[in-house]
């Protein structure tokens, strides 16, 4: 991978602001000196990440998420590190004359450039002589030639062997063909898993191809899509159809509208609702329910109009709550699915539903009074029953009062009586109990490992830690530390001060570093500190490397045999022991 240049990346760094970014992605209120937001990267409601305008480094005291500005877009965007740094290039109007790698695929970089290969040989296909018939398939289906383009469509030819024969030659890896899932072995011969089928394309959260889902367009295959098998770049519990196309108008709109199936998205795209992505059929993930909470405030469901598209409603609307997400919903009438639905009504129609969706307790009161009958005792108990469970498991007071009333009189039980019954019910279910990762990496630290972390610590905050490290010298006993802290005095000589949201792009780069770092920021200190701080901890680390020292040649003693020889390295012992004592007179006045 071409590595860009430390001091351009300082430069963007410079020219972009930490709390600029971070509130295009997410709200910050001002509390003293930093800014205050929601962490994105944990199940929270509570603004528990902060952003120093100062220190231009973000650290949430919830999870330990932590890092600078790139690390923020990477993480939240789920894309590489220098990735990151090319679009806040963008942003800042640096220019980068490298070619950034799309991502860091190294180890699979195999299997990317086959999905690639295969995906351009299915659209070549579709505008061949073999392809008229796929071509009035889409047209019937009113699939326009850009829409085809944008969605990367193609055709599986009836010939099952001509993407093999591709495929082979280009010298791919026995493993990564296996693996690609794009072709079955009939006893020596590759044949081709896809034949006369059309051909969607499956991206990854970056927008590579990363898998397929072949329709049937002609004759009667029982199975209406067949998708690519998993792999170790495809994985359909964390896909979201077309996420990499609908993020940024998803956050610029502040919505995003969840469908079921691909097609529909396509459709909607086709009338230029873009912040649209589909969950494909499969009930959604608690990783996908991560990334939907991140892409926008209002979250929309459009499943299809049938009772199964009900029934995913419920489930999905279930696991998003979970995250303390409450999403909106929108049923269309006659069970149609949007695709349908838009073909059938229009555009304005569409539009029209989309911009009143309900809220989801206005669903499920909804949905659980069907074929229910409110005048039958019986039937209003469990409703009433039901309705509370289900705002129990909201985190939205106003609307568990708002639906509480509506409850109240369908039922014509007395409010009181059912908010009484609410609290109960919300005091049985116990809210999980985050566990911090910085309390994890507390658990028993030696005093030495402790003095290590802290000087390192603020070594990152203040030039004059160094100095004072440069001038001690002290050995520190702990590889990485030692690594780190050699890094950060390289990096002083360099820059001739320590910023610390610039160390962080350098230490990003280097993986044996970047760990350590991590848990460095993660660190509860305060960010001032007493030069006799400094100074105890510079101790404690002699200390201890004079007592491995003695007990290192107490050892050697032992095992000497001549009398000269070990009388030398007694002398020493003794010498150090001396050393060591002052150290502990010392400790005593302090
Ligand atoms: P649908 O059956 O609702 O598909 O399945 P659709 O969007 O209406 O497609 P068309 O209009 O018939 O072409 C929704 C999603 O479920 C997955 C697909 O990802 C589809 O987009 N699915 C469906 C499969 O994986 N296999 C199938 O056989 C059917
Ligand atoms: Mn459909």
């Amino acid at each position: 991978m071409e590595k860009i240049h430390e001091d351009v990346i300082q430069e963007i760094r410079k020219r972009t602001d930490i709390v600029d970014i971070i509130s295009s992605y997410l709200p910050l209120v001002p509390r003293g000196k930093n800014y205050f937001g929601v962490c994105p990267f944990h199940d929270d409601n509570h603004p528990s990440m902060s952003v120093s305008s100062e220190k231009q480094m973000y650290k949430c005291f919830s999870c330990g998420a932590a890092g600078n500005v790139f690390k923020f877009v990477s993480e939240y965007e789920n894309i590489p590190f220098v990735k990151a740094v090319k679009i806040l290039a963008d942003k800042c109007g640096v220019s980068l004359d490298i070619a950034i790698p799309i991502s860091t695929k190294s180890r699979n970089e195999e299997l990317y450039q086959i999905y690639d290969l295969a995906c351009r040989f299915y659209q070549n296909n579709i505008s061949t002589k073999e392809g008229r018939e796929a071509r009035e398939y889409l047209k019937m289906r009113k699939l326009d030639v850009s829409i085809i383009k944008e969605f990367g469509i193609g055709l599986a030819l009836k010939n099952n062997t001509i993407l093999s024969k591709l495929l082979e030659k280009k010298h791919f890896s026995k493993k990564n063909l296996d693996n690609s899932g794009l072709l079955v072995k009939k006893e020596v011969l590759y044949k081709d898993l896809y034949y006369n089928r059309i051909m969607f394309p499956l991206w990854n959260m970056s927008g590579e191809v990363v898998g397929f889902s072949g329709r049937i367009y002609e004759g009667d295959d029982p199975s209406k899509y067949i998708n690519t098998r998993e792999t170790e770049i495809f994985k359909k519990g964390e896909l979201l159809y077309n996420y990499h196309r609908a993020k940024q108008s998803a956050r610029k709109l502040g919505s995003i509208i969840i469908m079921e199936g691909f097609m529909d998205v396509i459709r909607a795209y086709s009338i230029g609702i873009e912040n649209v992505i589909a969950t494909m059929g499969t009930a959604v993930t608690s990783r996908q329910a991560h990334f939907i909470k991140r892409m926008a405030n209002e979250i929309i469901l459009c499943f299809d109009g049938d009772e199964a598209g009900a029934k995913a409603t419920l489930s999905c609307g279930e696991t998003l709550l979970k995250i303390g997400v409450t999403p909106k919903v929108i049923r269309l009438e006659d069970g149609l699915d949007p695709d349908e639905y838009i073909l059938k009504n229009g555009k304005e129609v569409f539009q029209e539903k989309l911009d009143h969706p309900m809220n989801i307790m206005d669903f499920k009161l909804r949905y659980f009074k069907n074929n229910k009958n409110l005048s039958s005792p019986e039937d209003m108990a469990s409703y009433a029953k039901t309705i509370i469970e289900e705002l129990a498991k909201i985190d939205d007071d106003i609307l568990r009062e708002v639906t509480l009333h509506k409850v109240c009189e369908e039922t014509h039980l007395e409010f009181d009586f059912l908010k009484t019954e609410l609290l109960k019910k919300i005091g049985q279910i116990e809210k999980p109990v985050q566990v911090s990762k910085s309390n994890i990496s507390i658990e028993k630290k030696k005093n030495y490992e402790i003095a290590q972390q802290n000087l390192l610590y603020y070594m990152l905050l203040d030039k004059q830690v160094i100095k004072q490290y440069i001038k001690d010298s002290p050995f520190f006993p702990t590889d990485v530390y030692r690594s780190l802290a050699l890094e950060i005095v390289h990096f002083y000589k360099e820059n001739g001060d320590i910023v610390i949201a610039d160390f962080a792009s350098r230490v990003e780069l280097q993986p044996e570093l970047k760990e350590t770092f991590q848990q460095l920021l993660t660190l509860d200190l305060k960010d001032s500190y007493k030069m006799q701080e400094i100074d105890d901890y510079f101790m404690i680390i002699e200390q201890y490397n004079i007592h491995h020292e003695v007990m290192r040649l107490k050892k050697k003693v032992k095992e000497e045999s001549l009398p000269s020889k070990k009388a030398e390295i007694a002398r020493q012992i003794v010498l150090l022991k001396q050393k060591e004592s002052k150290y502990d007179k010392r400790n005593q006045i302090i």
